[in-house]
C-alpha cells in the first residue's frame, strides 16, 4: 500500500458517528473480525446515532473485499 493511501486511511472515517477510521477497521479485520457484527462487537461500529445507516454498507463492502483478497492472495 502506498504511503499516500496509508495516510488517507489513517484519517478517513468510515463510521462517522463513532469516529472509526479505515485503518482501525483494517487492523480489526486482520485480527479476525470478518463480519459487520464482529466489528460491531469489537469496535462499536454502527452503534452511533445513525444506527449504521451511513456506515453499514461501506463496512460490509470492506469485509467482502478483504475476504476476497484472502481468497485470491492479492
Ligand atoms: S456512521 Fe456508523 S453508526 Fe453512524
Amino acid at each position: 500500500m502506498s504511503t499516500q493511501q496509508e495516510l488517507i486511511n489513517n484519517i478517513k472515517k468510515i463510521c462517522i458517528c463513532r469516529g472509526i477510521t479505515v485503518r482501525t477497521i483494517n487492523k480489526a479485520m486482520s485480527e479476525g473480525c470478518l463480519s459487520f457484527e464482529a466489528l460491531r462487537r469489537q469496535l462499536g461500529t454502527g452503534t452511533g446515532n445513525c444506527k449504521a445507516k451511513r456506515c453499514r454498507e461501506k463496512i460490509e463492502k470492506m469485509v467482502k473485499d478483504y475476504q476476497e483478497s484472502l481468497r485470491t492472495g492479492v
